[in-house]
């Protein structure tokens, strides 16, 4: 049991309901699954379904068609819906949206509250969870009085308040300043060092290149899957796909049309720079200074 996957998604197709008469098909036989531990970036252009996957990922939604289990769980037993979203929290891309208490703490609490968790362990847990995103120093102040990024790591503090396996992400830092989203990307480097699974569903090709797998997503299907090494590799079926490239990526390519020796296969800022130094250190060896 310990090798199944974390989550599984089996042949998933799913329509939003209009009205009586109408769908909307949106996902088309999507399966993947999420490995323990793994740190997944889901990509694609806008409306390609990666919202709609991810709703499905601890149970907001459910399949028209297919499967999806968490831990081993039906997403459709509905008598199992606590412990799904226990296992499996989701923070949004409206860092307000997602705020429910005029209290940074009560917020923290809320979700406990509702699955009856005694006081001294809730106190116990809030504290873990505001210290796990370095926010206890706010944890009587009112949420709407701080920063994006902040409110974000509230948010954050309320999913691993409720003990997580998995944080999904749906373009949780799109709203933020670059201040706001290194703050939130910090604390998922650190959470996901720490051993939880992350998916994380970004427009942003860096974070992207930042995961363990990328999968990308296109028409409600998946169109491309692999390292963020291969993936970011296909710059010509990313074009067709509408979807840009890390700009070490860019760089690296753009470099190595000039400068045949330097690697064109980089997708990190590092990575361009140590290319820069080993390429300035050879030269300087071979003209013997
Ligand atoms: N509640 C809804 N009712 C009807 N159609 C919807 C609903 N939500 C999404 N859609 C449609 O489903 C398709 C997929 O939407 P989804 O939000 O999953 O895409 P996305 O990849 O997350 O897009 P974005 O990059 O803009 O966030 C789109 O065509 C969208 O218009
Ligand atoms: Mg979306």
């Amino acid at each position: 049991m310990t090798n199944e996957p974390l989550i599984r998604i089996e042949n998933v197709s799913f329509s939003y309901q209009v009205n009586h008469e109408q769908q909307i098909p949106v996902l088309h036989g999507v399966s993947f699954e999420v490995y323990r531990g793994e740190h997944l970036a889901i990509i694609g252009h806008n409306g390609s379904g990666k919202s709609t996957i991810s709703k499905h990922l601890n149970g907001i939604l459910t399949p028209r068609e297919g499967d999806v289990w968490v831990n081993g769980i039906n997403t459709r037993d509905k008598k199992r819906m606590h412990e799904i979203r226990s296992l499996v929290g989701m923070v949004f891309q409206h860092p307000d949206n997602q705020l429910v208490a005029t209290i940074v703490e009560e917020d923290v609490a809320f979700g406990l509250e509702n699955i009856g968790v005694p006081p001294e362990e809730m106190k116990q847990r809030v504290d873990f969870a505001l210290e796990s995103v370095g926010m206890s120093a706010f944890r009587h102040r009112p949420p709407h009085h701080l920063s994006g990024g902040q409110k974000q790591r509230i948010a954050i503090a309320g999913v691993l308040a409720m003990k997580p396996q998995c944080l999904v992400m749906d373009e949780a830092t799109s709203m933020l300043d670059s201040f706001g989203r290194q703050e939130i990307l910090a604390v998922v480097r650190r959470l996901h060092r720490e051993g939880m699974t992350i998916v994380n569903v970004t427009h942003h090709m860096s974070e992207a290149a930042a995961a363990d797998r990328v999968i990308v997503m296109e028409g409600g299907r998946i169109a491309l899957q692999g390292t963020p090494r291969d993936v970011f590799a296909q710059h010509e079926r990313l074009r067709e796909l509408h979807l840009d490239v890390p700009d070490a990526s860019r760089i690296a390519a753009w470099v190595h049309r000039e400068v045949p020796a330097f690697s064109p296969a980089l997708i990190h800022n590092e990575e361009v720079v140590a290319e820069v130094n080993r390429l300035t250190l050879k030269r300087a060896e071979a003209s013997g200074s």
